[in-house]
C-alpha cells in the first residue's frame, strides 16, 4: 500500500480549509496516518523545494511556505500518489478543474493552496523529511470496502 506526502500552504490554513481538505480526502478513501500544524523553518523549506532551486520564484516559493504554518500530512491507501494528485488538480488553479481543490479553491501559482508528491520517489524522500519517516499503523473496518 502506498503512501504520500501532502501539506496545507499557509494560504490554505489562513483561509480555513485544513478541515474542508482533510475531509476531502477522507471521503475519497485515503487513510490519514500522520498530520501535524507546524511553522515551517527556513532551512526544511529549501531542502523540501531542493529541486527549484535555480528557478526565478524560489526566493518568493519559500518566503511563502515559510509565512504562516502549514498543515502537514502522510496519506496512505491505492495509488495513493496519484490519487491525491488527482483530487488536488493542476499546479496553476486558473487551469485546474471546478471539484478540484485547486480548481475551487485556489486563483493564482503562487498561492496554489497545498502540495502533494509528484511520485513514489518523492513521497519517499518527503516522508522521511517532514515525518521523520514515522507514521501510524492502523486498521480500519471500512478498509475492505475500499480495496
Ligand atoms: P507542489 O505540490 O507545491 O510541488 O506543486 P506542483 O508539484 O504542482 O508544482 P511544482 O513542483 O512544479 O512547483 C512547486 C510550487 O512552486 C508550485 O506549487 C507553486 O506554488 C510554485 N510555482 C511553480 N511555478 C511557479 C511560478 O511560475 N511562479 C510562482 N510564483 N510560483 C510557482
Ligand atoms: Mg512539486
Amino acid at each position: 500500500v502506498e503512501k504520500t506526502f501532502v501539506m496545507v500552504k499557509p494560504d490554505g490554513v489562513q483561509r480555513g480549509l485544513v478541515g474542508e481538505i482533510v475531509n476531502r480526502f477522507e471521503k475519497k478513501g485515503l487513510k490519514l496516518v500522520g498530520a501535524k500544524l507546524m511553522q515551517v523553518p527556513q532551512a526544511l523549506a529549501e531542502e523540501h523545494y531542493a529541486e527549484h532551486k535555480e528557478r526565478p520564484f524560489f526566493k518568493d516559493l519559500v518566503s511563502f511556505i515559510t509565512s504562516s504554518p502549514v498543515f502537514a500530512m502522510v496519506l496512505e491507501g491505492d495509488s495513493a500518489v496519484s490519487v491525491a494528485r488527482t483530487l488536488m488538480g493542476k499546479t496553476n488553479p486558473a487551469e485546474s478543474a471546478p471539484g478540484t481543490i485547486r480548481g475551487d479553491f485556489g486563483l493564482t501559482i503562487g498561492m496554489n493552496i497545498i502540495h502533494g508528491s509528484d511520485s513514489t520517489e518523492s513521497a519517499a524522500r518527503e516522508i522521511k523529511l517532514w515525518f521523520n519517516d514515522e507514521s501510524v499503523a492502523y486498521d480500519r473496518a471500512v478498509d475492505v470496502w475500499l480495496a
